[in-house]
């Protein structure tokens, strides 16, 4: 059976709201995190099963390193906790693992684990879960550009080559959680066509039957790329 045209390949989120999710309950921000992960986790599962080829999270901005060493710390801490004991499940699920972003820049254990987890998950061939850490998007434009100039040929597609996302399916839909409606320096160059859903619902109460929700309203609009 062919699948409809309208179906989405390629879902980014921009995953906001653990702090104002943990304040109404007048918890510590950090356990607004840790039910974010478990928000991940479900959505994860979830994606895989609907046919999803690729998700894409925004885990950790450029732009986060201004926060409080202890919650950078605890995000640090839940990012290595859910490669640990998600791995294998990934692996079991033919799941392959991406980063974008410069993950380089982060403490040598979690480095190590995500190079590990790169490198366990590495021939999968099912759906890809690319987790954006230490990401900026402006940033990333600027590096593909330079590195499609040093090969003497500035396109858009030797651009679109050079990004971080190169090889995945371009995006078709972007959410964001939260209430918030930008960006934030998130998938700047690969948003140029996809459609765009701002949600109120704060993260860590996204559920797998949002994300279905917003894949039915995507099937149902109408791209048309700039042509008529
Ligand atoms: C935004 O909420 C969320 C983040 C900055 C981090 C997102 C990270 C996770 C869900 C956990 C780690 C991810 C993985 C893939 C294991 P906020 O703190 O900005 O919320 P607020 O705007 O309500 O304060």
């Amino acid at each position: 059976m062919s699948e409809p045209a309208s179906r989405a390949r390629h879902v980014a989120i921009i995953m906001d709201g653990n702090g104002r999710w943990a304040k109404k309950r007048h918890l510590p921000r950090a356990m607004g995190h840790k039910r974010g992960v478990e928000a991940v986790r479900r959505l994860v599962k979830a994606a895989r099963e609907m046919g999803l080829e690729a998700l894409t999270l925004y885990a950790f901005s450029t732009e986060n390193w201004r926060r409080p060493e202890a919650e950078i710390s605890a995000l640090m801490g839940l990012l290595k906790a859910f490669i640990l004991a998600d791995l294998e499940e990934f692996a079991a699920n033919n799941v392959r693992l991406k980063i974008i972003g410069d993950y380089h820049a982060f403490p040598d254990d979690v480095v190590k684990l995500i190079d590990g987890a790169l490198a366990r998950t590495a021939a999968n061939t099912g759906a890809t879960l690319v987790v954006a850490l230490n990401y900026g998007s402006q940033d990333e434009i600027a590096r593909a550009a330079a590195k499609a100039a040093a090969k003497g040929v500035v396109t858009i597609e030797s651009i679109t080559a050079e990004l971080d996302t190169a090889g995945l399916p371009p995006l078709d839909l972007l959410i964001r959680t939260s209430g918030e409606v930008r960006l934030s320096n998130f998938l700047l160059w690969q948003a140029a066509y996809a459609e765009m859903l701002f949600v109120d619902t704060l993260w860590p109460d996204f559920t797998p039957e949002h994300l279905q929700a917003a894949l039915d309203d995507f099937a149902k609009r109408e791209r048309r790329y700039g042509g008529r």
